[in-house]
């Protein structure tokens, strides 16, 4: 039967009532449904409708053809990634993703779960809130999705399959530009310095020949090492969080790449939060001391997580000799870190900047703010195959704070 939904075009509070109750059973025929536009992303169009009566919530994530923000078309195959992405997640790892109650194709539209009851944990560590067991959940999260997509658990042509599947050359586009070049070679002159920071960045950035070998690799490792089903995009807005769980959110940036890329971009974007209060909550002992040991955790729970998943779920022999388990591991780490400093760099000085930077307006602070993630950023990138714990991974950023007398 034809529909008003067999061909695309960009819902809004109105038509979103309609949609819902055309391709799902969520509410009663009879329910009094509103809808509101709850999206501040950049890139897509997010909706949550509710019935007034049973107070029942879910929400509608829609990809148009053009950005929500700046209006320039980006490829739509991003929603059913995303859509397929989150179910797998929710198979992996129960209970961390919103669970997906509908994907329309046509309309490039995930009906999904209302986490509402968690909060945006980029904001939450904003505002000095500390999850006690976030480390061990997002540690969790981390080897239970990421190591059973690789080919040492799947059939090799089941995970080519999916390498196909989730081929996602526009969204890999922009990482591959934003996070993995113009950070270090501004050639689309979108960089935006903090005034007082363009010497500081030249030297350090735009003209280190050692730096530049070292993204370079990792630049070709992100293109060239289909290693994993990767979330793409795992910053600490794509994280929502109480103290009982986690939900991760946003993989429209997933593909087949280096695992490291997420867990990096995981305690990249913790040390954010760190950063933020050592500037401008010197005092904050309590936080300062769990944003510390939380890196620390994240990247130890991780290799603990792998090193979990692995025993439990490779098959063959070969693999399981120590020498090759420990290597592999080994190098996801690395890149762990290694992305963890990519991302650090691209949010200081690239465009898409994030909260902890910008929300400092005090001239000098985020000057001092800027060098110290940027230090932090390069000697994760130079170091990251000598940094074998968690610990070490902090004191690069405890000994990079020292230079500047905090
Ligand atoms: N399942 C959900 N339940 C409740 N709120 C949600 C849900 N999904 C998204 N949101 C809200 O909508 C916002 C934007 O969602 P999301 O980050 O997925 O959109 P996006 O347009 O892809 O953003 P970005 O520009 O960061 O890529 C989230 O920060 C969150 O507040
Ligand atoms: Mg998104």
């Amino acid at each position: 039967m034809a529909s008003e939904f067999d061909r695309h075009f960009l819902l809004d509070t109105g038509s979103v009532l309609r949609f819902v109750k055309a391709r799902t059973e969520y509410f009663p025929e009879t329910a009094n449904l509103v809808a509101e536009e709850i999206g501040d992303g950049n890139i897509n169009y997010v909706f949550r409708v509710r019935d007034l009566d049973s107070g029942r919530s879910l929400v509608v994530k829609q990809a148009d053809r053009l950005l929500r923000s700046s209006g320039r078309p980006l490829d739509l195959s991003r929603s059913r990634i995303e859509s397929e992405i989150l179910r797998i997640e929710g198979r992996l790892a129960p209970g961390c993703v919103p669970k997906v109650y509908d994907y329309c194709e046509a309309m490039c539209a995930i009906t999904m779960e209302d986490i509402s009851d968690y909060r945006n944990l980029r904001r939450e560590l904003l505002a000095g809130k500390t999850f006690p067991r976030f480390p061990e959940q997002i540690a969790d999260f981390l080897s239970k999705t990421l190591l059973p997509t690789t080919d040492l658990v799947l059939d090799r042509q089941q995970k080519k399959a999916l390498v196909k599947r989730f081929t996602n050359p526009e969204l890999c586009d922009i990482t591959e530009d934003l996070v993995l070049t113009e950070p270090y070679w501004d050639y689309k002159n979108r960089n935006v310095l903090t005034p007082g920071t363009e010497e500081f960045v030249q030297e350090k950035l735009y003209e280190n020949a050692e730096l530049h070998a070292e993204v370079a690799v990792l630049r070709d490792r992100f293109m060239n090492c289909p290693q994993a089903l990767l979330h793409g995009d795992l910053h600490t807005g794509s994280i929502f969080a109480n103290l009982t769980g986690i939900k991760v959110i946003d993989p429209e940036f997933a593909f087949y790449g280096p695992m490291g890329y997420d867990a990096g971009n995981v305690i990249g974007n913790l040390i954010f939060a760190w950063a933020n209060k050592l500037l401008t909550e010197p005092d904050n002992t309590a936080f300062l001391k769990w944003i510390r040991q939380a890196v620390a955790a994240v990247y130890d729970g991780f290799r603990v997580g792998l090193e979990r998943e692995y025993d439990a779920r490779v098959t063959l022999p070969l693999y399981w000799e120590a020498d090759f388990r420990k290597r592999y591991i080994d190098q996801i780490m690395a890149d762990t870190a290694g992305y963890a400093g990519t991302e650090l760099i691209r949010r200081t000085v690239g465009d898409s900047k994030v909260l902890e930077v910008t929300s400092v307006t005090d001239p000098e602070t985020r000057k001092t703010l800027d060098m110290l993630l940027i230090d932090t950023g390069a000697a994760l990138i130079l170091k990251r195959n000598k940094l074998q714990s968690g610990t070490a991974v902090a004191n690069a950023f405890k000994k990079a704070a020292k230079q500047y007398d905090l």
